[in-house]
């Protein structure tokens, strides 16, 4: 009697052992799974909050709290920082130059170098987030009828 009771739980364990090893890893597999798990229609849903706090972090000490180039470094800077409400001009620029001067600094589409590089602080993800969000600025998007370089 008392050896089939301990067979018992040895079996048990076992059993318990098994549905750990399965469970936890597919658990993570389901979070991962929800982290990336997005269309490019709402890939940045949730996302522009966490663009709204980088850009007030990192740009609006030059292109000013509402984006209008006007920050608190921009009396200083000989070249004005870029007036990030003025849908007329960035809607002759298309999102991937916009990508290329953050990601890059300004000389990476041929302006100044007081227009800092930003691809040491922020992932590309972020970055696609920082153009979204200066879109949302200019409440605009790229019109080809502009002339963009
Ligand atoms: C140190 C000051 C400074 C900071 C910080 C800065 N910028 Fe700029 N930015 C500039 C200046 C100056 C220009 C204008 C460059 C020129 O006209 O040659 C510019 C231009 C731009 C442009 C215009 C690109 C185009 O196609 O005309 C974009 C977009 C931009 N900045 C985005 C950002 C974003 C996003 C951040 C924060 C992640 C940021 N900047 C932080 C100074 C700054």
């Amino acid at each position: 009697m008392k050896m089939r009771e301990g067979r018992k739980i040895f079996f048990l364990i076992i059993f318990a052992s098994f549905l750990i090893a399965f469970a936890i890893p597919l658990m993570a597999e389901n979070k991962k799974a929800k982290e990336t798990d997005y269309t490019d229609k709402d890939a940045w849903k949730g996302k522009d909050a966490e663009a709204k706090s980088n850009y007030a972090m990192y740009c609006t000490p030059c292109h000013g709290d509402t984006g209008k180039g006007n920050g608190p470094q921009a009396e200083a800077m000989e070249v004005p920082p870029r007036n990030h409400t003025d849908g007329n001009y960035l809607s002759t620029r298309t999102d991937d130059q916009l990508l290329k001067v953050i990601k890059g600094g300004g000389p990476a589409m041929g302006f100044t170098s007081s227009m800092p590089p930003f691809d040491n602080l922020l992932t590309d993800e972020e970055i696609k987030g920082m153009v979204k969000y200066v879109r949302t600025l200019c409440n605009c998007e790229y019109k080809k009828i502009g002339a963009a370089r």
